[in-house]
């Protein structure tokens, strides 16, 4: 099978390195990629916003399966017209897409399919927002109706603050805020069946201690010690089936990965958002644990077959990542910096730890930052303790100046006794 992997983060690294190491791969190519992603796919250039330029770089390379990495081209079509070309797309349409391009059609969709989810309003004036900022009083939770890359969402006690960010967007999505510790959810969907992969949990915030901003994602781990073994079976039945078969019962069938961001509140589960996309930094180790191979499952759910996929095989091993990003991120992260450390990494740690690449590129002979978020540090090991250790020594190979990451990473899920 000939694989075409559309975008160029860790996310798509991981994606990359799983479709490399599937028998059934004879091809893989990634568009446009990055310097990491080099290593396992053939890169080729490509706007990957541009539908028709994806599609013709499909038909060029012969492939069998395209699979589209980003939410933007999602949103944008690019699955709608890889599709309409009669080539197996995994990745959702445009429309079914705005489940994460729209805060308030998601918000709609879950009301109309009865899955928990904070209380909301959405707000287009300043006597709205006021209204609503009073509704539910402090922490303020103010998201941006729109894709923000994980930085529309503001969640504060200063209520000037979240009323200047909601007066800064169009339309705004103002709700409760949900107490609770957070569980990324990913399943695999061809509209119909759905098939739920192992859950993880994000860092979100910038700085150890879950203190400073917002930004995309400062590392992940699975599996989830502490959770209840009844989570996905429960979040299976109470989110991600209801959600899909009210998606298709609009005409908006929703193939591809539905990824639910859940809250372990005192009153229940709730949905915090969805993304139509795999998510990054957890896909990283959820793919590091799946033993069953990629592409056949990818293929199965862009061809509306899912209903014939055998059980997905998970290791018991645990992963963790911890994401290098640049000097100032995610203000304004500098770019331009040489990486060092990583020939390293791959003779000293391999195969239990190794580096997926988010934004680098290659500069002559080395490999420089491009991008808020630089690398991705992945370990596997027989614990959270282990696979922590395991990354943060490979971590500590990696030089690249101003560089920051976590350093909290999985640490009081591995503490636990
Ligand atoms: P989102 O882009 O919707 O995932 O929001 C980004 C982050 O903001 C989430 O991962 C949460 O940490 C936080 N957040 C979003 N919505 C809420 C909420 N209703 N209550 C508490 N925290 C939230
Ligand atoms: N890990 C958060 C996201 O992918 O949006």
């Amino acid at each position: 099978m000939k694989v075409l992997v559309i975008g160029g983060g860790a996310r798509e690294h991981a994606l990359c390195r799983s479709l490399s190491l599937d028998p059934d791969v004879s091809a893989l190519y990634c568009a446009p990629g990055n310097a990491g992603i080099s290593e396992v796919a053939e890169l080729r250039p490509v706007d990957a916003l541009d539908g028709d330029a994806v599609t013709a770089l499909a038909i060029e390379l012969g492939a069998d399966l395209v699979v589209v990495g980003p939410e933007a081209p999602l949103v944008a079509g690019v699955a709608d017209a890889v599709r309409a070309a009669g080539i197996p797309v995994f990745g959702p349409s445009g429309e079914a897409a705005q489940l994460e391009g729209s805060k308030a059609f998601a918000k709609d969709v879950m009301a109309a399919a009865g899955v928990p989810t904070a209380r909301s309003y959405v707000c287009t004036t300043p006597e709205e927002v006021d209204e609503a900022l009073d509704a539910f009083g402090a922490p303020y939770v103010v998201k941006d109706d729109g894709l923000a890359a994980g930085k529309g969402v503001v969640v504060t006690e200063d209520r000037a603050a979240a009323r200047a960010h909601a007066l800064g967007c169009d339309r705004v999505v103002i709700e409760e805020y949900l107490d609770g510790p957070e569980v990324s959810l990913f399943a695999i969907t061809d509209g119909v069946t759905v098939v739920p992969l192992q859950p993880a949990q994000d860092f979100k915030r910038a700085l150890d201690g879950d203190e400073g901003p917002n930004t995309g994602g400062m590392g992940a781990y699975s599996p989830l010690p502490w959770a209840d073994p009844k989570l996905v079976d429960e979040v299976m039945e109470l989110v991600l089936q209801p959600t899909v078969d009210e998606l298709r019962h609009r005409g908006t069938p929703f193939s591809g990965l539905l990824y639910a961001g859940l809250a372990i509140t005192g009153r229940g589960t709730r949905v915090i958002e969805f993304n139509a996309r795999f998510g990054d930094p957890e896909t990283q180790v959820v793919l590091a644990r799946l033993r069953t191979p990629l592409a056949g499952v990818l293929l199965n759910a862009a061809n509306g077959t899912l209903d014939v996929q055998p059980p997905l095989r998970w290791s018991e091993d645990a992963a963790v990542t911890v994401v290098i990003a640049s000097h100032n991120y995610p203000e304004t992260p500098r770019t331009g910096d040489v990486i060092e450390g990583l020939a390293e990494v791959a003779a000293e740690d391999a195969p239990d730890a190794y580096v997926l690449h988010a934004g680098t590129r290659r500069e002559g002979d080395s490999v420089v930052s491009a991008g808020g978020r630089v690398l991705s540090v992945t370990a596997t090991g027989s614990d959270l303790a282990q696979a922590r250790e395991k990354a943060y020594k490979a971590v500590a190979r990696i030089r690249l100046d101003g560089s920051q990451h976590r350093t909290d990473i999985a640490a009081k899920a591995a503490a636990r006794p």
